[in-house]
């Protein structure tokens, strides 16, 4: 485990299994992210990100860590548990911009009408690290790319997970599920066909859409027309 401290808060890398991690609190907030996602996230600065929704908080340090590094103006975090992160809490009592959402799931109305209310001229950074599941982030992002403004940028975290090994067996937990790097492909092919989408950057550790001009629309999925007649197989 890594130790770091950014604005005077100390941050605690947690990137092993959930029940290995701790809890965020007074002191630390845990953030599941690798070196290469913070130098990523770094690396954004120069874009100035001051609209961000992030959907899966875990334990707040993301959400604390994105609020140190780009001073945003709005800061929206959404996770499907329950119970609010104590920690995160008392960091947002003097921190007003910050706003949270517990016990939604990613794909369901609430997340879209979140973004509407806070975000009425658009957002700059969305970053998705929750489910990790092909179908409820595909439709997130149907839901919340075409509020990212022009030049911003869509993350989503965690794509590679059916490629590694412990997943290969018939008793992997997420064995009968699409892989998520079906989205890849899909976004990847999509920039081929509308500047809709600017560039889709991918490493082992996320994928990043960058928006381009124009409306994006969710009939855009529909690649059979690009294909030479061939089908797109899911993983
Ligand atoms: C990998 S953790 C997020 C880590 C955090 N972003 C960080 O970097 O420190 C994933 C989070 O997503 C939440 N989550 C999982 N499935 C979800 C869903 N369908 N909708 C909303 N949140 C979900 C989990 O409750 C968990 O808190």
């Amino acid at each position: 485990m890594k130790k770091f401290k950014l604005g005077g808060t100390t941050f605690l890398q947690q990137i092993g299994k959930p029940d290995e991690r701790g809890i965020s609190d007074s002191d630390a907030f845990v953030l599941v992210k690798t070196d290469q996602m913070l130098e990523f996230y770094r690396g954004l600065k120069e874009h100035n990100p001051k609209n961000i929704m992030e959907i899966g908080m875990y334990e707040g340090g993301s959400l604390v860590w994105y609020d140190k590094l780009y001073k945003p103006k709005k800061l929206v975090g959404l996770d499907l548990r329950r119970e609010p992160i104590a920690a995160l809490e008392a960091y947002k009592a003097d921190h007003p911009h910050i706003e949270t959402y517990y016990g939604r799931y990613q794909d369901k109305e609430g997340t879209r009408m979140a973004a509407r209310q806070h975000f009425p001229t658009g957002i700059d950074l969305v970053v998705d690290d929750a489910s990790h599941l092909y179908a409820q982030t595909k439709a997130t992002f149907n839901m919340l790319f075409p509020m990212v403004r022009a030049g911003g940028h869509y993350i989503i975290e965690d794509w590679a997970w059916s490629f590694q090994p412990g997943q290969q067996g018939p008793d992997a937990v997420w064995a009968d599920l699409p892989a998520m790097g079906n989205l890849a492909l899909e976004l990847t092919i999509m920039a081929s066909q509308t500047n809709v989408i600017e560039s889709v950057y991918i490493d082992r550790g996320l994928i990043c859409v960058k928006k381009g001009a124009g409306v994006f629309k969710e009939e855009m999925f529909d690649l059979s027309g690009c294909l030479r007649g061939r089908e797109l197989t899911l993983l």
